[in-house]
């Protein structure tokens, strides 16, 4: 076996034996780390025989471990598979290392939680805000030898690593925190959890530019990957599973960071419909999904004459192209003049909206701004196509439930084959102009 250390740029994996400044493919700088590879030849491999599906075992390898965070367990799939590697991931400060120490606490005995990143004191301050005398096996070591080490000799269930990035091996090269000791750790870890029957949540800080430092390798290798959002100052935290050998990744967990640790949303509607809200012109109530759920949320519209040439369109929380859309649908189908206007939408209470289904409540809180009309127990839904005509929006019945559930009079919403019987009236429009009737 001869190994060869070559240069391998972190965002796209162009590999050169030489370091260079900048990537030559995709022209990013300073973006090369050194890696040992090696060039070993394949040796007399065993073939492997195809086998008929329905022979085939499964061995479940034991029960998931279920933490007792409901929004956690329901994200990835009931709980942790044993022997599974989790991946975690998050901006700095958004609460991964106060959310997986809250999983270690309600699990105890079974976890081992590595903390890299604080000592045991730190932890302990901690871990004393979420939960009193609590029972929890803590290791400070950025050694990822000694690490593994005190795992395979201990054997917990569950074993948390808090970060990936400060995980030191000197077998690899590089610094802690780069793509060749990330990658070697993330390697031994997978060899000892498949092995042991061991579980392994990774705990990853994100960069600025939206990945994994030492990059979207790591998500290839792990079994499931988790990402926790949210705006730092506000305080709601969304929980998204991106990728899982073991389930679905179609649900969402909603956390409130409270001062005692991450707690759970049950109903984020009522969060986000605060007894702040007031009625006023521009604000206008829609609903969007949430995994499998339905969230009713107010969105705000601002409109104010244009003092210099150049209308401003600002958003916070919704895709500021999509606005600048809704704008030339709403001058071309509703004759509005809006390049004498500057317009800000906000989606109160920090959540970012993807969905098209929140077109027809932006269009309409900028009329209702414009206009300086109320619109109140209401909630609009609906996607804007480009003539004006309101199209068809996926789980409209869950969606109007919700506005139900919540006490919302009427919906204003796209006609549909079904429609949940209820004491909500539902006033189905067929056009942009005929939603704007109701303001
Ligand atoms: P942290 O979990 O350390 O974030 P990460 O590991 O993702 O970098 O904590 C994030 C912030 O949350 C931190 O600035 C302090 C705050 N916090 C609370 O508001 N309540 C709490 O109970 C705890 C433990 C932290
Ligand atoms: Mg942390």
């Amino acid at each position: 076996m001869k190994n060869q250390t070559v240069f391998v740029c972190e965002s796209c994996q162009y590999k050169t034996s030489r370091w260079q400044g900048r990537c030559p493919e995709c022209g990013q700088w300073n973006s090369f780390e050194e890696r040992l590879e090696s060039r070993n030849k394949i040796g007399n491999l065993k073939p492997a025989k195809p086998v008929d599906l329905s022979g085939v075992a499964f061995e479940p390898g034991g029960e998931r471990m279920a933490t007792d965070i409901g929004e956690f367990d329901s994200v990835v799939g009931g709980g942790i598979v044993p022997g599974s590697l989790v991946l975690l991931g998050g901006d700095p400060g958004i609460g991964k290392s106060t959310l997986a120490l809250q999983l270690s606490l309600n699990l105890g005995a079974r976890v081992m939680y590595v903390s890299g990143e604080e000592s045991v004191g730190q932890v302990k301050l901690r871990a004393d805000r979420i939960k009193k005398n609590s029972v929890l096996s803590v290791l400070s070591q950025t050694d990822l030898g000694q690490v593994l080490g005190i795992v395979e000799a201990q054997k917990p269930d569950l074993v948390v690593v808090d970060s990936i990035q400060t995980m030191y091996s000197e077998n690899a090269t590089g610094v802690a925190g780069g793509v060749a000791q990330v990658t070697f750790a993330v390697q031994q870890i997978m060899r000892l959890a498949k092995q042991n029957q061991i579980s392994f949540l990774i705990i990853g800080h994100v960069t600025k530019e939206g990945y994994l430092a030492g990059p979207k390798t790591l998500e290839h290798m792990v079994d499931t990957v988790l990402y926790l959002e949210g705006e730092r100052f506000a305080n709601l935290r969304i929980l998204r599973c991106v990728k899982n050998r073991f389930g679905t990744t179609n649900e969402v967990g909603v956390f409130e960071m409270t001062g005692s640790g991450m707690s759970e949303v049950k109903n984020p509607s009522q969060l986000f419909l605060g007894e702040d809200s007031i009625k006023a012109s521009g604000n206008i109530i829609t609903s969007v999904m949430e995994g499998s759920r339905a969230v009713l949320l107010e969105i705000q519209a601002l409109t104010s004459a244009t003092s210099f040439g150049y209308p401003k369109r600002t958003t916070a929380g919704f895709d500021n192209n999509r606005l600048q859309l809704i704008c030339a649908i709403l001058g071309k189908r509703a004759g509005l003049n809006l390049s004498n206007q500057d317009i800000y939408i906000n989606a109160v209470g920090g959540i970012k909206i993807d969905e098209p289904a929140a077109d027809l409540a932006v269009a309409m809180a900028v009329v209702s701004s414009i206009k300086d009309s109320v619109l109140s127990d209401t909630v609009v839904i609906g996607e804007l196509g480009l003539s004006g005509e309101v199209r068809f929006v996926p789980n409209l019945d869950k969606r109007i439930k919700e506005a139900e559930k919540l006490g919302f009079k009427q919906v204003i919403c796209p006609k549909g084959k079904s429609h949940a019987p209820g004491k909500i009236k539902v006033l189905q429009v067929k056009t942009l102009q005929e939603a704007l009737r109701y303001l």
